[in-house]
């Protein structure tokens, strides 16, 4: 049997060693990331990384490797560490991918005739019950919108609502806003007149991630909303247009909110894609797009997939149109979900929706936990 276990000796080398893996493939490892990854390298109490890799002054060398019961177990030059790496978990490291994340779930498109099936949760039941806030959850994960219903009538009950999935996230205008009508208004949201489709707050470097409406009022004649899934929009475009949409994809424009107390600037791609191509989001807003600043012959074929995209958005394919009533809290991913509302008869009655943000981190973060698939579960 002696060659077989010399066929199992890992094999050291000057950066890294081979070693066999339970299904019997070779694979190497790097001496760098074996060290920065020995089990003892991590805090067990907070899980965070103790071990200073920059503190080094040679660069890690294995003084000796072996198999010893499943794991490979290797003393280290220099310093005479014992590092031990189970085998099964190194055959997991060797596929060298995008570790697995629970909370990329897939999306479901929806279009103009979704809201009779758009999710729909009590407050009272996403507050107390574990397995309704997941769901909900779960719907803002992949429609990127849902409705709470039975809010309490209280600036209190939006703040609750919120830190159920996060923490509500200031941007220039503070934590919460009042979209009611204001004496001196300096957004459009602040009067009766209507607002296109957008996703908010583009001016700034990270628009929020998750919005909630709170409807406390609305007894106006007119005042709809207007939600489109702005990703099953891109997608659309991607089939149709792609040159378009490639170029909505690489460009950045410049968006800005300035006002007598700020000047809020910061440049976004209308469509954004994440690291395998796949759609991640969408930004557009017209009344918060500062000038376009790029080459004009350039802007010759901008403008068209720009004005197509737009107009795509008001398709009626996909526009969802309906009226938010008193006690119902809209909450969407604002990277995704692109609203607008219709001009309303500001003396035909009282319209009140207080509104705040939350990030998407923490509400992916907060499906890993409840889903039970989080990275220290089991
Ligand atoms: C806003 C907004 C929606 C509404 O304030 O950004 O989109 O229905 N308001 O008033
Ligand atoms: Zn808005």
């Amino acid at each position: 049997m002696a060659t077989l276990a010399a066929a199992l000796a890992p094999t050291l080398r000057e950066t890294g060693l081979d070693v066999t893996l339970e299904h019997g493939a070779r694979a190497y490892f790097n001496y760098y990331w074996l060290r920065d990854n020995c089990a003892s390298s991590f805090d067990p109490e907070t899980r965070e990384r103790v071990y200073d890799i920059f503190a080094e002054d040679t660069a890690p060398r294995a003084a000796q490797a072996d198999i010893i019961d499943s794991a490979l177990v290797i003393v280290w030059a220099g310093s005479g560490h014992r590092s031990t790496y189970p085998l099964g978990w190194l055959a997991t490291q060797a596929r060298a991918k995008p570790r697995h994340d629970p909370a990329v779930l897939p999306r479901r498109y929806w279009y103009a005739d979704h809201y009779p099936a758009m999710a729909r949760f009590a407050y009272e039941a996403v507050s107390t019950d574990p397995i309704a806030l997941k769901n909900w959850v779960h719907a803002l994960l992949t429609d990127g919108v849902a409705i709470l219903t039975g809010m309490p009538d209280s600036d209190q009950g939006l703040t609750d609502a919120a830190n159920l999935i996060g923490f509500p996230r200031p941007t220039f205008f503070g934590a919460y806003f009042d979209v009611k009508l204001h004496i001196d208004p300096d957004n459009l949201a602040y009067t009766a007149k209507a607002l296109e489709l957008h996703t908010d707050v583009p001016a700034e470097d990270l628009a929020p991630g998750v919005q909630f409406l709170h409807c406390r009022r609305n007894s106006v004649d007119g005042g709809e909303s207007l939600f489109v899934d702005g990703a099953a929009v891109a997608a659309e475009l991607r089939r149709t247009h792609p040159e378009d949409f490639r170029l909505l994809c690489e460009t950045t424009v410049p968006f800005y909110n300035e006002h007598d107390a700020y000047d809020m600037r910061a440049r976004q791609r209308v469509i954004e894609l994440d690291d395998q191509g796949d759609i991640a989001g969408v930004t557009i807003s017209q009344h918060m797009a500062d000038v376009f600043d790029h080459d004009q012959r350039f802007l010759d074929a901008y403008y068209p997939a720009f004005c197509r995209f737009g107009r795509l958005l008001q398709d009626p394919r996909f526009v969802m149109r309906f009226r938010l009533n008193a006690g119902e809290c809209i909450v969407f991913d604002n990277h995704r979900i692109v609203h607008a509302r219709s001009a309303f008869v500001a003396e035909s009655g009282e319209r009140h929706l207080l509104g705040t943000y939350t990030d998407r981190g923490e509400l992916r973060s907060r499906w890993r936990k409840l889903s039970g698939e989080g990275r220290f579960a089991g």
